[in-house]
């Protein structure tokens, strides 16, 4: 008896594999990376996804195969024996399982639809920029003869450059990609001014009006970009090697232009010395430091400076305190309620870790874990000025379980560990009170983590590594809508 065999090409298995398609994509997406895009990268070779009771015999299968030629995910569907099950439950199976596939059919069908239409989009203007390119180093060579004509040549392909630039700022929505856009058109500029001499006046202004405008717009684009989903982190670069194994270090994420002021604070346990280093410079090249001794030691490694002044936790409470540089004086102290502390609900690493405090684009915010959420996170906007809570989120992420955690743009990010191979596996948004599972891996190069938090100023994450005080970059990921530009 043969069996009835269905192959259903470019579906993947589950939700959840779209998902994992999805995180792997985006990232290249925006990394203005034309390579050819494969679904289900890495595959799911012949993995059955146990849809249905385990019995080959008598059991609907559906196998994600390994990829085709073009690189897309397979499925394959093997029906059961028709003597084995009867009639109506194998009809009921079989129309539950096409829905399925064809519910999954529709979703991929949507993204590859999507990610072939931007490709076309993006790889279109990349030949539009390479051509006007061309042109101009024609131009140039030939700058006496028939100048007028090229000319022409070169507004014609503006023209047709000029569609392209929403669509290109909203899917390729990267501030690389805008870099070096921008680039391009300080390059054209720069070229435009040369033949300016050679031209009419109000030819050239034109033209100049329109790049002006580009650039405009560009512009306008990458303010936009400032938040948005965390796709990638950089490999870390070591700034330092210094202190013990656990510490904290940062810069003020609100400090004027020009002050790169380093704040610097070893140890978790019992220590009130912080030291201000004048620069990174200084930091990374000298043993240089003023002392600040605060008036009370502090707990954990979760302390922020942010706006002029250090914000901490007091050794042995749950009390945030607020002390001022300038002043040299606390100017604010008040109890974060219900918050566990004293190793009641520290990181894994331990390290009386109990209440992280740090900044995002948003302001400030206090993550740690009390009874009433079962030691879960607790994340609360903290009012920099009076400490007090201005709103609470409550996640169903154990503190103890979380290997750190940072805020970007409003969204908590936790990582699934301290030491070993790390990846920010678990993001909470304050925007929508929801969370999904995330996998974005991160050298840990050192191996021991016992800080980690995002400086919205520097788009950086400062790190505490094991005695190496690292830095890593964070791209970000932001749709532009066409309406909002
Ligand atoms: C582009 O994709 C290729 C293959 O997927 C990968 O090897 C390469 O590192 C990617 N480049 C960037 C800049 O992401
Ligand atoms: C398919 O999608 C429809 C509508 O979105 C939903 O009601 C149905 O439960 C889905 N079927 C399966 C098997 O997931
Ligand atoms: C712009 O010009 C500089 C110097 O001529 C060159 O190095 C760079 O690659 C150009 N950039 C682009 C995006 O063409
Ligand atoms: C250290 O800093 C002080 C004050 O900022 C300065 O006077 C001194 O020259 C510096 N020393 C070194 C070795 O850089
Ligand atoms: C930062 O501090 C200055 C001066 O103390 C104050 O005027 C300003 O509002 C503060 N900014 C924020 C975002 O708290
Ligand atoms: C927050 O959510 C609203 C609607 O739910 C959305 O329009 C907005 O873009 C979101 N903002 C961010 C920063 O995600
Ligand atoms: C982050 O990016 C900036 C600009 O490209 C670069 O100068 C810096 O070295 C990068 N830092 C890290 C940690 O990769």
């Amino acid at each position: 008896m043969s069996l009835p065999l269905l192959k259903i090409g470019v579906v993947l298995s589950t939700m959840a594999m779209i998902t994992n398609w999805m995180s792997q994509t985006l990232p290249s997406l925006v990394g203005l990376n034309t390579t050819k895009l494969t679904a289900a990268q890495g595959g799911y070779p012949d993995r059955s996804t146990g849809v249905l009771p385990a019995n080959p015999e008598d059991s609907w299968q559906v196998y994600s195969s390994a990829q085709d030629s073009e690189g897309r995910c397979v499925c394959t569907v093997v029906a059961p024996q028709q003597s084995m099950c009867s009639r109506d439950a194998r009809t009921k199976q079989l129309r539950q399982l096409l829905e399925k596939v064809q519910n999954m059919t529709q979703s991929i069908q949507v993204l590859d639809q999507r990610t072939q239409r931007d490709l076309q989009y993006v790889e279109k203007m990349e030949v539009q920029l390479r051509g006007l390119e061309t042109k101009f180093r024609q131009v140039e060579e030939n700058h006496k003869q028939n100048i007028a004509k090229q000319f022409k040549a070169i507004k014609a392909k503006m023209e047709e450059l000029r569609p392209l630039i929403p669509v290109l700022e909203e899917y390729k929505a990267d501030a690389k990609l805008v870099l070096q856009f921008k680039e391009e058109v300080q390059n054209l500029t720069t070229v435009l001014s040369e033949l300016q001499e050679e031209m009419g006046a109000y030819d050239y202004e034109e033209l100049h009006n329109r790049v002006s405008n580009l650039e405009e717009r560009l512009r306008a684009c990458m303010q936009k970009l400032a938040c948005g989903k965390l796709t990638g982190i950089s490999d870390p670069i070591t700034i330092k090697t210094s202190g013990s194994r656990f510490g904290s270090w940062m810069t003020d994420p609100l400090a004027p232009e020009g002050d790169t002021r380093v704040w610097y604070m070893d140890g978790y346990h019992n220590n009130r010395f912080v030291r201000e280093y004048k620069s990174m410079q200084d930091f990374m090249t000298s043993d240089n430091f003023t002392s600040h001794r605060l008036p009370h030691p502090w707990s954990g490694t979760g302390q922020v400076v942010y706006n002029g002044s250090i914000y901490f936790n007091k050794f042995q409470s749950h009390v945030i305190i607020k002390f001022d540089f300038r002043t040299s004086s606390i100017s604010k102290s008040r109890q974060l309620d219900y918050a566990g502390f004293n190793n009641a609900y520290h990181y894994a690493w331990g390290g009386h870790s109990d209440i992280d405090l740090m900044a995002d684009e948003g302001g400030l915010w206090a993550v740690y874990a009390t009874n009433q959420n079962a030691g879960n996170i607790v994340l609360s906007k903290l009012n920099p000025s009076t400490l007090q809570i201005v709103k609470s989120w409550t996640t169903n992420h154990p503190k103890r379980s979380a290997g750190e955690s940072f805020m970007i743009c409003g969204t908590l990010y936790v990582t699934n560990g301290y030491s070993g191979g790390t990846k920010v596996y678990y993001a909470y948004s304050t925007n929508s009170s929801t969370y999904e599972y995330i996998d974005i891996a991160f050298q840990n190069k050192y191996s021991h983590i016992s800080m980690l938090d995002y400086n919205p100023r520097d788009r950086a994450l400062y790190a505490w590594n094991n005695g190496h005080q690292v830095l890593y970059n964070v791209t970000l990921f932001h749709v532009i809508n066409s309406e909002e530009l």
